[in-house]
C-alpha cells in the first residue's frame, strides 16, 4: 500500500537530506511490486500491479506486494490485449483502463505494469495474447488510449516491454538483432507516439538485447531515444530480473531495478559512487526521477473505496461485444435463428472457457461466464443441447465424467447430438498448456483431436459454425473451406461467454476486425526463417515487411488478411477524397461517405491505407495502415468519415540522415474494409523533406544526378566537357548511363574521360553547399 505521509516541500525534488544510501535504496524495489520509502524525507512507496487487462492482486492488499500467480484476489478480468485489438476501438480501451484504474486506486496500487504493446512479429510468440497487433500505428491507438484511461483515472501506467522483445525463447538473454529502419518503423513506433502523446508515468525495459546490448543497459534506448529524442519525463524500471550489471544499468539510464534485491545491488551503486565510478550526479537524476514519480503516485485517488464490480462485469461484456471477429459466414447461417430448432453446442470450450493467457498477467476473475451458460439463456426457446466432444488438456471441465471419456467416445456422442440437431456450434482453440508468457509455441495448429471431430461432425451436419478460442493465432486452412461460418473468439475476458452468444444469436451485430493475418500456412510468415534464432541472437530479417506488409510484398495468399472481419449487414463505401493540408502538403485530410446497405444497424471499422511513392529510395511495404475510424449506421444511413493523417504518417525513417523523412511524389491512399478489400483508392502528390544529407565524393552518380541544386550542376559539367560538335557522349548512352549510375562521383573522376576531375570533386561540392540549402530528394 502507498504509505500515507506529508508530501515532501515542494521543489526540492532530490532532497539534499538524502544520505547516499538512502538515494541508493530509492533506485530499487522494497519488495515485489512495491517501491522503496524513504518517510523522513516525505517520499513514499509506490505499490504496482501486473497488468494488463485487469489486476493481479496480492491476497491480501497490503502484505508488501507479495505477489503468488495463481492466488491473487478478485479483479475484473477485461477482455486481453489480442481481443481489444480486434475492437479497433480506442475509447472502448480507454473506457476498459479506467475501470482497471478504479479498481487499481480502490485497492491503493499507484501504478499498472501495462499496456504491453510489443508488435506480433511472429504467431508462434507465446505472450502474443498480450499484445494488441502485428501493426505499430493500431497497436499506438489502443495502447495509448490504454495510458490515457489509467492515467486519467489517477493512476499511472508502465507501458512495456521496451523494446524489441518479441519472443518468448531465450527472452531474458536473446539479442534482437533488428536493422535501424525496422526498429524506429515497426518496433519502436508505437513506444514513441506513446511516449510524445500520451506521456506514460513509466516505461517498463524488457529483458532481451537489442543488437546486442541487453536493454537495462543501452544508454541508446533509454537515453538518447527514449528522454533525449522523445522528451519521455517519467522513470525507467527494468522487468522483473531484467538488471545484470546495476551500476552500468544505472549509467545507461534505467532508474529503478525490480523487484528489489533485498539490499545487496543498492551497496553496489553506494560503493561504486564512493570509489568514483559512478558519477554521483547520475544517481541523482535517477532519484529526481524517482521522487518526482512517488508523489505523482502520491497524488491518486485515495484507497478504500468499493469497486463496482458488476458494472465491470457489464463493462467487461460490451467490451467482448467489440472484439468478436465474424470471419466468415456464407448463406446467412448467422445469426442463429431460434425457429428452425435444436442447437448443438460442441466443445469443452463452450463449458469450460478459456478467455485470457497464462503468466504475470493472469486475473482472478471476479466472476466467469461460460458461453454455453449463456447460449442456452438466449436461445429464445430454441433447444441447446451439449456435448463436451473432446478432452481439454489441462482445462477443468466441470463435469468430471466426461473428461474420463475416451477421445473416441466424446466425439462419438458429439456426432449423434450433430447429427440430430439443426445447426451446430462447434467451439474449439488452443488449450491453456500451449500458451503462456515464458515460451513460445512450436506450430500454430489446432490440437488433433479437435480437428479429427471437426471432420466427422462436419460429415454429419454440414450446418456448421465453428468458434475459436485462442490467445494467438491459430491456422484454419484449410478446414475454413469446408464450413459455413467461423467466429474468431480469440480470449475475451470473464464476460466473453454472453459477448459470443450475443453474437451467434444477432444480439450483438460483430464489428471486430483482425488486428492480425491469419496465414495459410506457418510457413508463409514472414519472420518464419529467423525466428526464434539460434546461439542467443534473432536476426529480424524480414526488416519492415512484418505481417500484412510481408505477405503483401510477396502477394501471397493468406486466410484471412489483416484487418478483416464481417458484419451481419454490408457496407458501401463511396466519394473518397483526399485533401493536402499544410507545408508541402503531407498532413492529409481524406474523406469518404460509407452507407449501410444492409437491414441491420452495424459498426464498420474504415482503414486508410497509403502505398509508394513509385520509385522510392527504400524498400515500401505495398500497403501501410495510416489511421481509421468506426462509424455505426442504422439501415439505408450514410455518413461521411473524416481521417486526418499527420505529416510525419508517409514518412520513413532515414538510417543515413538520422531521422524521419517524407519522400516527395505520388502516393497511393486507399480506403478498405480490410487490407485485401480495398473499396476505394486516389493519387496525391506530396513534396518531399528537403534532405539533411550533404553531398560528397561517395555519392554516387545517380544520387548527384537525383539532386535538385547537384543534378543540374553535374549535367553541365558534363555538356561543357564534351569538346563542340562531339557526337553522343557517355551520358546519351542509356547502357552506359546506367553503369555509370551506380558509381561514386570520386571513383567516375579518376577516368581519363571524366568531365569532374578528382581535385574539382570537391569543389562542386562546396559549390552545391553555396547554391543554397542543398534541398535534394534522395541524396
Ligand atoms: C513480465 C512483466 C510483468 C512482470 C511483473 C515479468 O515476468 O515480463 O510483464 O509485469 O513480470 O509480474
Amino acid at each position: 500500500m502507498t504509505q500515507q505521509l506529508p508530501p515532501a516541500p515542494a521543489g526540492d525534488p532530490a532532497p539534499s537530506r538524502l544520505s547516499l544510501a538512502e538515494k541508493a535504496s530509492l533506485t530499487s524495489g522494497a519488495g515485489d511490486f512495491v517501491t522503496t520509502a524513504v518517510p523522513s524525507a516525505g517520499i513514499p512507496a509506490v505499490t504496482l500491479s501486473d497488468g494488463p487487462h485487469g489486476l493481479r492482486l496480492p491476497k491480501e492488499a497490503g502484505d508488501g506486494g507479495q505477489v503468488d500467480l495463481h492466488s491473487a484476489a478478485p479483479a475484473t478480468c477485461f477482455p486481453p490485449a489480442v481481443a481489444l485489438g480486434s475492437s479497433w476501438d480506442p475509447e472502448l480501451a480507454r473506457r476498459v483502463a479506467g475501470a482497471i484504474a478504479a479498481e487499481a486506486a480502490a485497492h491503493g496500487i499507484r501504478v499498472v505494469l501495462g499496456p504491453g504493446i510489443n508488435i506480433k512479429r511472429s504467431p508462434l510468440c507465446g505472450r502474443n495474447f498480450e499484445y494488441f497487433s502485428e501493426d505499430p500505428l493500431l497497436t499506438a491507438e489502443l495502447g495509448g488510449a490504454v495510458v490515457r484511461g489509467l492515467q486519467e483515472a489517477g493512476v499511472g501506467a508502465a507501458l512495456k516491454h521496451y523494446a524489441a522483445n518479441n519472443q518468448e525463447t531465450d527472452r531474458m538473454r536473446v539479442s534482437a538483432d533488428v536493422d535501424e529502419r525496422p526498429l524506429r518503423e515497426i518496433y519502436l513506433r508505437a513506444f514513441e507516439r506513446i511516449v510524445r502523446r500520451d506521456r506514460p508515468w513509466s516505461v517498463m525495459s524488457s529483458y532481451n538485447a537489442v543488437n546486442g546490448v541487453p536493454v537495462s543497459e543501452n544508454t541508446r534506448l533509454l537515453t538518447d531515444i527514449l528522454r533525449t529524442e522523445w522528451g519521455f519525463d517519467g522513470i525507467v524500471m527494468s522487468d522483473w530480473g531484467a538488471v545484470r550489471d546495476r551500476v552500468t544499468a544505472l549509467r545507461a539510464g534505467l532508474d529503478l531495478q525490480m523487484p528489489g534485491t533485498g539490499g545487496r545491488t543498492d551497496r553496489e551503486v553506494v560503493a561504486a559512487v564512493s570509489a568514483g565510478d559512478l558519477d554521483a550526479a547520475v544517481l541523482d537524476t535517477a532519484v529526481e526521477r524517482l521522487v518526482r514519480f512517488a508523489r505523482r503516485a502520491a497524488s491518486a485517488p485515495p484507497a478504500g473505496r468499493t469497486v463496482a464490480a458488476e458494472e465491470h462485469h457489464r463493462l467487461a461484456g460490451q467490451a467482448a461485444d467489440r472484439c468478436v471477429v465474424l470471419l466468415k459466414n456464407d448463406a446467412g447461417l448467422l445469426p442463429l435463428d431460434p425457429a428452425r430448432g435444436t442447437v448443438a453446442v460442441i466443445g469443452e470450450l463452450a463449458r469450460t472457457p478459456r478467455y485470457q493467457g497464462a503468466g504475470s498477467s493472469q486475473v482472478t476473475p471476479t466472476r466467469l461466464d461460460t458461453p454455453l451458460d449463456r447460449l442456452r439463456e438466449l436461445s429464445a426457446g430454441a433447444r441447446v443441447d451439449f456435448a463436451p466432444g473432446y478432452p481439454l488438456p489441462g482445462g477443468t471441465p466441470q463435469d468430471a465424467a466426461a473428461e474420463a471419456l475416451p477421445e473416441d467416445a466424446l466425439a462419438d456422442e458429439a456426432v449423434r447430438l450433430a447429427s440430430a440437431s439443426d445447426t451446430v456450434v462447434l467451439f474449439l482453440g488452443l488449450p491453456a498448456q500451449d500458451e503462456s508468457e515464458g515460451f513460445d509455441r512450436d506450430h500454430i495448429d489446432l490440437p488433433g483431436a479437435q480437428l479429427r471431430l471437426l471432420e466427422r461432425v462436419r460429415s454429419a451436419n454440414p450446418r456448421v459454425c465453428v468458434v475459436l478460442s485462442n490467445g494467438g493465432v491459430v491456422r484454419t486452412a484449410p478446414w475454413h473451406e469446408t464450413v459455413p461460418a467461423v467466429v474468431e473468439g480469440w480470449l475475451l475476458g470473464q464476460a466473453g461467454g454472453g459477448a459470443l452468444a450475443r453474437v451467434l444469436f444477432g444480439a450483438v451485430n460483430p464489428s471486430g476486425k483482425l488486428a492480425e493475418t491469419i496465414p495459410l500456412r506457418l510457413e508463409d510468415t514472414p519472420s518464419f526463417l529467423s525466428f526464434p534464432g539460434e546461439e542467443g541472437r534473432v536476426r529480424y530479417g524480414e526488416g519492415v515487411f512484418v505481417g500484412y506488409r510481408g505477405y503483401d510484398a510477396r502477394r501471397s495468399e493468406v486466410a484471412f488478411p489483416f484487418g478483416h472481419g464481417l458484419s451481419y449487414t454490408t457496407f458501401d463505401y463511396s466519394g473518397l477524397r483526399v485533401t493536402a493540408r499544410g507545408e508541402g502538403g503531407a498532413a492529409l485530410t481524406v474523406a469518404l461517405t460509407v452507407t449501410n446497405t444492409g437491414d441491420r444497424e452495424g459498426r464498420e471499422v474504415v482503414q486508410i491505407y497509403s502505398g509508394g511513392p513509385a520509385g522510392s529510395a527504400v524498400a515500401r511495404p505495398p500497403r501501410e495502415l495510416r489511421g481509421f475510424a468506426s462509424v455505426t449506421l442504422a439501415p439505408g444511413e450514410s455518413r461521411e468519415v473524416v481521417v486526418d493523417l499527420a505529416r510525419d504518417a508517409l514518412a520513413y525513417y532515414s538510417p543515413r540522415e538520422a531521422g524521419w523523412r517524407v519522400e516527395g511524389g505520388v502516393y497511393r491512399i486507399e480506403a478498405g474494409a480490410s487490407s485485401r478489400d480495398i473499396r476505394l483508392s486516389a493519387e496525391v502528390t506530396v513534396a518531399g523533406d528537403p534532405s539533411r544529407l550533404r553531398l560528397s565524393g561517395r555519392n554516387t552518380l545517380a544520387e548527384w544526378l537525383r539532386h535538385p541544386v547537384g543534378g543540374p550542376l553535374l549535367m553541365d559539367r558534363f555538356a561543357r566537357a564534351r569538346p563542340e560538335g562531339a557526337g553522343p557522349g557517355a551520358m546519351d548512352d542509356p547502357v552506359m548511363r546506367k553503369f555509370l549510375a551506380g558509381m561514386p562521383l570520386d571513383v567516375i573522376s579518376e577516368f581519363p574521360q571524366s568531365p569532374v576531375p578528382p581535385e574539382g570533386v570537391a569543389e562542386l561540392t562546396e559549390l552545391v553547399e553555396a547554391e543554397g540549402e542543398n534541398r535534394g530528394q534522395d541524396a
